[in-house]
């Protein structure tokens, strides 16, 4: 009777896990298979490869003259950057009513942190170690884009990033892996939901497949070589959660990748993506990546470049258009077969039904506008904004201000900037809804307060003649807040740098305002970790407040004054000095490890090894101490578990967050481990005084590693369990797993 009661739980529960699944289809899987396989039969070889095209249309949303015949002909699949419901919907109906087999097109654009209300760059965004919020902003960034024609996003992008001098280290979510994934997983989620086809969701795109963030020297599009551990444990996961979590499409990379560049790399397309983890849906080359493999040497010429991407597993290309133009004589020759060509197609045709673009290929007009930067959309990009902020140093409570102070200057290049909140991707998002800093603080302090403003030099070149005003300003101040850093054009792709300092004459800046004997508050405005070493040890209070979105002036003057309290950690080592790059904390030990006093350890002559702040990093205006570091064994299978536990305190006078860590180390194993791996971390509310027990389960499947036979093992073995307020101050205690 037991069992039998046990299997109906069980059918049920196969049915709810098959109902919820993130794979769900407007029509049942099988019925799609059918009509993909009914539509293939009907397509000539040209349609079929135009089902392979995406091509661009113009930067204000429009689409180009010739797309309206590329469409009727069916040799066009897919557009990027139209936007627009009345664009979409003008070339959606010469598919729709023109063409001969009416396949809709596919409207693509990158949504990266918004459509047009604008949240925290990714990497902000990750800083609140909150992946809720990143599912919040990125569910609202789907229904404003799908409001406006766009059905997929070239989002999230998954690459770590452990070198700042790489400007797209902005669009992601750090160093980390297991913090990568998280964030990955809540992103994909927060696009698609469960049902890509809802109303207001679009389709999701895992970028850039793989390893584009290690390029060599930080500089965009140069080449990657790494081992196949430090891909599969590192550079894998984001993209491993986001498959998981259903993601629909994945982006092949620019870079080359141990002599095989990603957009023609048949381990990483076709090997791990569709066998290990079973993707199925469809791989988008990068902008003109097809193209390019002839600039990598690895194909010849153009039909060379087209086949070697193909037969890699790249479904769609994007602008360059050597699949369309050279597909015919490489199938004639043999260099491809029909095979090859028709499971692109299906693939590609398969989230289109998925979609429900069959269905629904059109896009309510009347409803576009009165959807988009609406009130709570903008409450929500506040909300997300006060959670990103990481306060980096507050000596003797110089923050937070009081909103009674006398006077108040503001100063620097980013006090009044409408276009550097938004970051370098900005979507539609538009410089004038931007509420700047100095906005921000005159809504927030009482209207007796005098608040001045000077911009004292710019981003970028030698010009000091605003100093005289800042400093003059500051001098008639109760306390000076300067907003420097980068602006938008100074992060995101292509925007590499040799150097992390603060440009132009903006640390002269800071220094001289700093010199009036004024309180000078810093308030930092960028998408990179930056080398602000003097800033740190000279003024008293810094506040990394990223590039904040369109709600980011409210956002910091929440912080700055005191309605919020910062909670926000660094998901990224801050080095003091670019010669240290790349840096980050989880790194190999070496045979001679750092000591202050023996010359012959692993560090550097001019500076310390260690970093400006390290990974985890970040203040609150109170205290919290945590004690009581308690495992629930001493050893554990390989394939058990292990409850950690500690008691997080609030020991100061105000309510605020604390982000607890959870570190490991494997302390000898078969192949050398890092000397710390995240593996899990809770955020968590806590009143003044209050008191919390925080748990954390950790699977012995997380203490493995990919091993000399690249096979992912569970050693037996000592660890090190270490928990903690960041990734250096750690309570630790030890246990061992063994293997029976
Ligand atoms: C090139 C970028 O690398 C990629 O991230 C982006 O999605 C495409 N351009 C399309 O804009």
């Amino acid at each position: 009777m037991r069992s039998v009661k046990f299997t109906w739980l069980l059918m049920i529960f196969v049915v709810l896990a098959a109902t919820l699944s993130p794979r769900v289809a407007t029509s049942s899987q099988s019925e799609t298979e059918k009509r993909i396989g009914a539509l293939l039969a009907r397509m000539t070889l040209a349609e079929k490869l135009g089902q392979l095209q995406q091509l661009d249309g113009e930067g204000n949303g429009t689409f180009r003259p010739e797309h309206p015949d590329l469409i009727r002909e069916g040799l066009l699949g897919s557009t990027l950057n139209v936007r627009g419901a009345k664009n979409t919907n003008q070339l959606q109906h010469v598919a729709m009513d023109e063409s001969r087999l009416k396949i809709p097109v596919l409207f693509g654009f990158d949504v990266i942190h918004g459509y047009r209300t604008i949240f925290p760059i990714p990497l902000a965004e990750a800083s609140s170690w909150d992946p809720a919020s990143a599912q919040r902003s990125t569910s609202i960034a789907a229904q404003e884009a799908r409001n406006s024609g766009v059905r997929w996003t070239f989002a999230p992008m998954l690459d770590i990033a452990r070198d700042p001098r790489w400007g797209r280290i902005t669009e992601g979510a750090g160093e980390d892996p297991f913090l990568g994934a998280a964030f990955a997983r809540a992103r994909v989620r927060g696009f698609q939901g469960t049902d890509y086809s809802a109303p207001d969701k679009i389709l999701a795109c895992a970028k850039h497949w793989v390893a584009y963030g290690a390029t060599e020297g930080g500089r965009d599009y140069n080449t990657t070589d790494m081992s196949e551990n430090t891909l599969r444990e590192i550079y894998f996961p984001p993209f491993k959660a986001a498959v998981d979590a259903g993601v629909g499409t994945v982006m092949s990379a620019f870079n080359d990748l141990n002599g095989v560049p990603t957009s023609a790399n048949p381990f990483t397309l076709t090997k791990v993506l569709r066998g290990e983890w079973k993707f199925d849906g469809f791989v988008v080359s990068d902008y003109t990546s097809v193209k390019e493999l002839i600039n990598h040497g690895l194909a010849a010429d153009d039909p060379d470049a087209a086949r070697l991407a193909l037969n890699a597993g790249v479904d769609m290309e994007m602008v360059s258009r050597l699949f369309n133009q050279r597909g015919p004589e490489l199938l004639k020759e043999g260099k491809i077969s029909q095979a090859t060509i028709d499971e692109a197609v299906r693939r590609i045709l398969r989230i289109k039904f998925r979609l429900g673009l069959f269905e629904h290929p059109y896009t309510d007009e009347a409803r576009e506008s009165s959807s988009l930067l609406t009130a709570s959309n903008r409450a929500a990009a506040r909300a997300i904004a006060d959670r990103s902020m990481v306060l980096l140093k507050n000596e003797r409570a110089a923050l937070p201000l009081s909103k009674a102070l006398h006077s108040i200057a503001v100063i620097g290049p980013l006090a009044d900037d409408h276009r550097s909140p938004l970051g370098w991707w900005s979507g539609d998002g538009k410089p004038e809804d931007t509420v700047t800093p100095l906005t921000g603080i005159r809504a927030k302090v009482s209207p007796a307060t005098k608040v001045s403003y000077a911009k004292g030099c710019d981003t970028q070149g030698d010009s000091t003649e605003g100093f005289a005003e800042a400093v003059a300003i500051a001098r008639d101040s109760d306390v000076a807040i300067v907003f420097v850093g980068e602006s938008a054009e100074m992060v995101g792709e292509a925007a590499s740098k040799s150097s992390l300092d603060l440009t132009g004459r903006q640390m002269d800046l800071v220094k001289a305002v700093h010199a009036t004997g004024k309180p000078t508050i810093v308030v930092l405005i960028n998408g990179r970790p930056l080398t602000v070493g003097w800033i740190v040890e000279n003024t008293p209070a810094v506040l990394e407040a990223w590039m904040g979105g369109t709600e980011a002036g409210n956002a910091i003057a929440d912080v700055l004054f005191g309605d919020v309290n910062p909670s926000g950690k660094l998901p990224v080592t801050w080095p003091r000095t670019v010669g240290q790059v790349p840096i980050y904390y989880n790194h190999m030990n070496t045979g001679r490890p750092p000591e202050a006093n023996n010359r012959y350890t692993s560090k550097y002559l001019d500076v310390p090894w260690t970093p400006l702040f390290p990974f985890g990093y970040g203040l609150s205006y109170t205290q919290f101490k945590i004690s009581n570091l308690q495992l629930s064994a001493p050893r554990i299978s390989s394939a058990g578990k292990l409850m950690v536990s500690v008691d997080v305190e609030n020991v100061g006078r105000r309510a605020g967050d604390e982000v607890v860590q959870l570190y490991i180390h494997d302390v000898a194993a078969s192949m050398t481990r890092p000397v710390k791996e995240l593996k899990g971390f809770q955020r968590i509310t806590l009143a003044a005084g209050e008191k919390k027990r925080v748990d954390f389960t950790l699977e012995a499947e997380q203490l493995g590693f990919w091993n000399r036979e690249m096979r992912f093992a569970v050693e037996s073995g000592e660890f090190k369990v270490m928990v903690g307020p960041n990734s250096e101050e750690l309570l630790e205690a030890t246990f061992t797993i063994e293997n029976q």
